[in-house]
């Protein structure tokens, strides 16, 4: 049988589901309660009331309708109330375990890469001698990697075999060594020379070859060219600057031995040693039990590439380094395996202690 619900009670009953949702605390719950199923006053108590004026062979049906809507209504509010006392309960666990007193956990902090914490070591090591950052960019022409540095045009370096060269334009390659930057601060800086009584800097960089990668190759990897021009430079200066960083680097009683070597940049040119640091040059795995590590290539500078920048080698001479990054990192720190500089563990990013 159909219930006559009055005007207002089928208004009730349609906001019923909203307004039940809308509770959104126990409170809010209890006053709803109220005034759809409490004792006096309420929705179901109004019905319940009407009842009594109902026809007598109808109010069995009436009864069980009006019953069927209050018990709907009471689900509902129970339902609502163990969610709302679930999610009080999760608050109170949350505020429990939150101890003011405690400090902020710690944000994990970025740091540089530990070859640019050498490089720039290196840099800081050569700073108090004069010595500034240049830079070049890492695709470079063929003039400013070969030409201009004496570098004949069948030298096995220029073969497509170990330089990478761009398909569409052949005259530009990634560079291969931080050299080309001698040619550039020369051509930059020829006219200034006089006025500034010379030149020195560093050229710290990414460089590329064709390599395989393994253990103690990679196809990109860094250098720090190294660089002074003025009067009168002999090897002496060389192998002065060189102690004299490399001992900073490397400690104190760090000795240096030059050997004979040729790069076409350079003449006389030479690949520089230092006594192995971690050893005390008594012998041992890094330096293959000779004592010795080789460290750098280095050399006066060569007439032809003062006058291919337009400086006059009979007034200005000099000297240039070049020396390879992760090789000396791989030492400092032990490592290896270069590939562990390149693969981002943080792990190991993060303990590099030998490198500081
Ligand atoms: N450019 C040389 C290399 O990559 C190193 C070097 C630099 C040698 C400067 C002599 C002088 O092997």
């Amino acid at each position: 049988m159909d219930l006559l619900l009055p005007a207002d009670i089928i208004e009730a009953e349609r906001v019923f589901p909203g307004a039940l949702a809308a509770c959104g605390d126990l409170d809010a719950l209890l006053r709803l309660k109220g005034a759809y199923v409490g004792r006096e006053g309420s929705h179901a108590a109004r019905l319940m009331e009407s009842l009594k004026a109902a026809p007598k062979e109808q109010k069995r049906d009436l009864g069980a309708a009006v019953n069927a809507l209050k018990q709907q209504w009471e689900e509902g509010i129970k339902a609502r109330q163990t969610e709302l006392e679930a999610a009080r309960k999760q608050q109170g666990d949350l505020a429990s375990r939150w101890d003011p007193a405690l400090p902020p956990p710690v944000p994990a902090k970025g740091t540089l890469h530990p070859l640019n914490r050498l490089m720039d070591r290196l840099v800081e090591v050569f700073r108090p001698l004069g010595f500034h950052v240049e830079e070049g960019p890492e695709v470079e022409t063929e003039a400013h990697n070969f030409d201009g540095l004496n570098i004949p045009e069948d030298h096995p370096a220029k073969a497509s075999s170990d330089t990478f060269y761009f398909a569409e334009h052949p005259e530009l390659l990634l560079r291969t060594h931080t050299s080309p930057v001698q040619v550039r601060t020369l051509l930059r800086v020829a006219a200034s020379l006089d006025q500034h009584g010379g030149i020195r800097f560093l050229a710290p960089g990414r460089v590329y070859r064709k390599d395989e990668i393994d253990p103690t190759h990679s196809p990109m990897f860094h250098q720090v060219e190294g660089m002074l021009v003025g009067h009168g430079i002999g090897m002496q200066h060389l192998k002065g600057t060189l102690e004299y960083a490399l001992r900073a680097l490397f400690g104190p009683d760090t000795d240096i031995r030059l050997r004979p070597s040729y790069f076409p940049f350079v003449e006389p040119g030479c690949e520089v040693d230092v006594s192995c640091p971690l050893c005390g040059a008594r012998g041992c795995r890094v330096c293959k039990g000779s004592g010795w590590v080789e460290i750098l290539g280095a050399g006066l500078i060569h007439p032809n590439v003062l006058s291919y920048a337009g400086i006059d080698p009979e007034e200005w001479s000099g000297w240039a380094f070049g020396m390879g990054v992760e090789r000396m990192a791989m030492m400092l720190s032990q490592t290896p395996d270069l590939r562990l500089f390149f693969e981002n563990d943080q792990r190991f990013l993060g303990v590099m202690g030998g490198l500081d």
